[in-house]
């Protein structure tokens, strides 16, 4: 085995989520649409998620509390880049990204129906990291499309082929294939 010795983008060592698309309400009721990758759960039911706080996702959230997490898989991986852009805040990703929204159950903003797998979210508390601040939301509702629930309840990344960006800021995304047991 040769390895390289590497100082800078060491979390990118451990990339392994899906892509997330955050949606969030602007106070004048703009579906704002947002991608992010560099999250991680940190208990049974929350998520922190490193958002830009230049961002209009970031804004909303500490506007509102509120949010919703969207899975993003392969048929819809063009949606990724298209809430990635910088629109500007009046104007929603959502339609550019021939998606469209479902009610939430609990918070005021909508599900992308196109998802797999969705969370509805609300904000517990954050810490500023230079330009991004990382934010700690609680999932206090969830849905799933059944056909990709896994075993323990989750879902299953590998048959609703959940998207990974795994080159970041190119446009380049993997699905997850051949999952194995491990035996001892
Ligand atoms: C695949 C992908 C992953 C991204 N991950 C993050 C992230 O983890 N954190 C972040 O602040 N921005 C991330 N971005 C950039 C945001 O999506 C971008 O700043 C976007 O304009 C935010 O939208 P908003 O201003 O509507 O909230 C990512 C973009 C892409 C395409």
């Amino acid at each position: 085995m040769a390895k390289k010795y590497i100082e800078r983008g060491l979390t990118n060592l451990v990339r392994a989520r899906p892509v997330i698309i955050v949606v969030t309400l602007h106070p004048d009721e703009t579906v704002n649409a947002g991608t992010f990758g560099s999250y991680t759960n940190v208990s049974g039911s929350e998520i922190g998620i490193a958002i830009g706080k230049p961002s209009h996702t970031y804004k909303n959230i500490k506007r509102t509390g509120e949010l919703t997490i969207n899975v993003v898989t392969k048929p819809i991986a063009s949606a990724a880049e298209i809430c990635g852009q910088d629109l500007p805040e009046n104007e929603s990703e959502i339609k550019k990204a021939c998606l469209n929204c479902e009610p939430s159950k609990k918070v005021s903003p909508p599900i992308i129906k196109e998802s797999v797998a969705n969370l509805e979210c609300i904000f517990v508390k954050e810490t500023e990291i230079n330009y991004h601040s990382f934010v700690i939301v609680q999932c206090i509702a969830g849905h799933i499309e059944e056909n990709y629930i896994a075993k323990d309840g989750g879902l299953d990344v590998v048959k609703a082929q959940a998207i990974f960006n795994i080159g970041y800021p190119e446009p380049i995304y993997a699905i997850l294939s051949n999952p194995f047991r491990v035996k001892t």
